[in-house]
């Protein structure tokens, strides 16, 4: 037999496993990864220990348990204003990843264009590989990681079937505002193209700003597929478990991928978070508050060192510039401050298709209990 000739021959192990291999292997600080190192709510690990004694170990139904459902259109509608059906336009997936992966499957199709802004996460580009799409990288602007309309413009044609973006923005923090939902509203008027907006970190907002959801944006979320993650609200990275809000007919594309890609997420889990959801909202209506004392507490530390920190508006995540330190390109740069140093991060140039000659940037988790911050920042000290 002929070798395998790999459908996705752009893609090794993510970055993000490299650098927590190496953490673990030269025994770093790792703040590449971005997961929490504190346990999710007591009370809701107290409804999946009671679920799990419970009944609720068979399939889920396929679009997600109905309570779960219910409970994610009443939070949109105190969150953000937004009224959806929860049986028709929400479904349940096993993570943001497995959303994001069957919209793209159920609107790309060969040689159509999906855009995507750079830096970008890095499971936009294999996805739309895989449904025969192809991704059009528009750079977002530097240094606030804005979108560059005219370019976006430029690139926008008859070809155009997907657009994607992401607020708050990994690895930026940048924000997407109503205005530019509005914005791209207008612009894709013309086409015939869908737009999945990316919006995991929706309660992780700093400085009093509110997050925008293409929901609110009712031109817009006719052709949108809205994805949020139940992994990045409650601490726990690890049960995947995220959901997919679109119009109904959209919805009913998306589940025949859903159907035959995962058939359903765990159901216990989804009947604790649906349960928590209800009877806690104060959960995620402190969760600025709670990230941004973290944010400040690590920018301080930073503040310390020879590292610059960009303004980081949401997102655990925290961008610093490291030229003060080392003129070598962030791959190296990363990998020396993990093997020699003991702190890991991640390179920004690895979200990029193209990156910039002269970006001097690494990602900071900050995700993190104080205790190990502290220790990331005694090591960082030293350079
Ligand atoms: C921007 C972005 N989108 C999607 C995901 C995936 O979320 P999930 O873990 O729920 O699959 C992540 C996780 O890091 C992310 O940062």
């Amino acid at each position: 037999m002929k070798p395998l000739d790999s459908k996705l021959p752009k893609v090794g192990t993510t970055i993000f496993t490299v650098m927590s291999q190496l953490a673990e292997q030269h025994r770093a600080v790792n703040l590449s990864q971005g997961f929490p190192d504190f346990l999710p709510p007591p009370e809701l690990l107290e409804r999946v220990e009671q679920t799990l004694r419970g009944r609720y170990h068979q399939y889920a139904p396929m679009p997600g348990s109905v309570a779960l459902r219910e409970a994610i259109a009443a939070k949109l509608a105190a969150s953000y204003g937004v009224s959806v059906d929860p049986l028709a336009a929400v479904t349940v997936t096993s993570g943001a990843t497995e959303a994001i992966f069957d919209a793209i499957q159920a609107v790309v199709r060969r040689d159509d264009e999906v855009i995507v802004f750079d830096p970008c996460y890095d499971s936009y580009e294999p996805s739309i590989t895989l449904a025969g799409g192809r991704p059009v990288h528009v750079p977002l602007t530097l240094p606030d990681f804005g979108i560059d309309w005219d370019r976006l413009t430029a690139v926008l044609s008859s070809r155009t079937r997907l657009v994607i973006v992401n607020s708050p923005h990994n690895p930026s923090g940048a924000l997407l505002t109503a205005a530019d939902f509005a914005r791209f509203a207008e612009l894709l008027r013309p086409f015939d193209c869908y737009f999945l907006s990316d919006e995991v970190y929706e309660h992780v907002v700093f400085d009093g700003a509110r997050h925008a959801t293409v929901l609110a944006e009712p031109e817009l979320a006719e052709r949108a597929f809205a994805v949020f993650s139940f992994g990045k609200t409650y601490h726990a990275t690890g049960w995947k478990l995220g959901y997919c809000v679109a119009p109904p007919a959209l919805s009913a594309e998306l589940r025949r991928v859903h159907q035959y890609v995962t058939f359903a997420s765990t159901s216990s889990l989804q009947q604790a978070i649906a349960e928590y959801m209800t009877q806690h909202p104060e959960h995620h209506l402190n969760l600025p508050a709670f990230y941004q004392e973290r944010r400040d507490y690590f920018a301080a530390l930073l503040g310390n060192t020879r590292f610059e920190p960009q303004r980081a508006r949401g997102t655990y995540f925290q961008l610093a510039d490291y030229s003060a330190i080392s003129q070598q390109r962030d791959v190296e740069f990363a990998r020396w401050l993990t093997i020699e140093h003991g702190v890991a991060v991640i390179p920004i140039s690895v979200f990029y298709d193209s990156p910039p000659a002269d970006l001097t940037l690494v990602r900071f988790c900050f995700a993190k209990e104080n205790s190990t911050l502290d220790a990331a920042a005694q090591r960082l000290r030293r350079l």
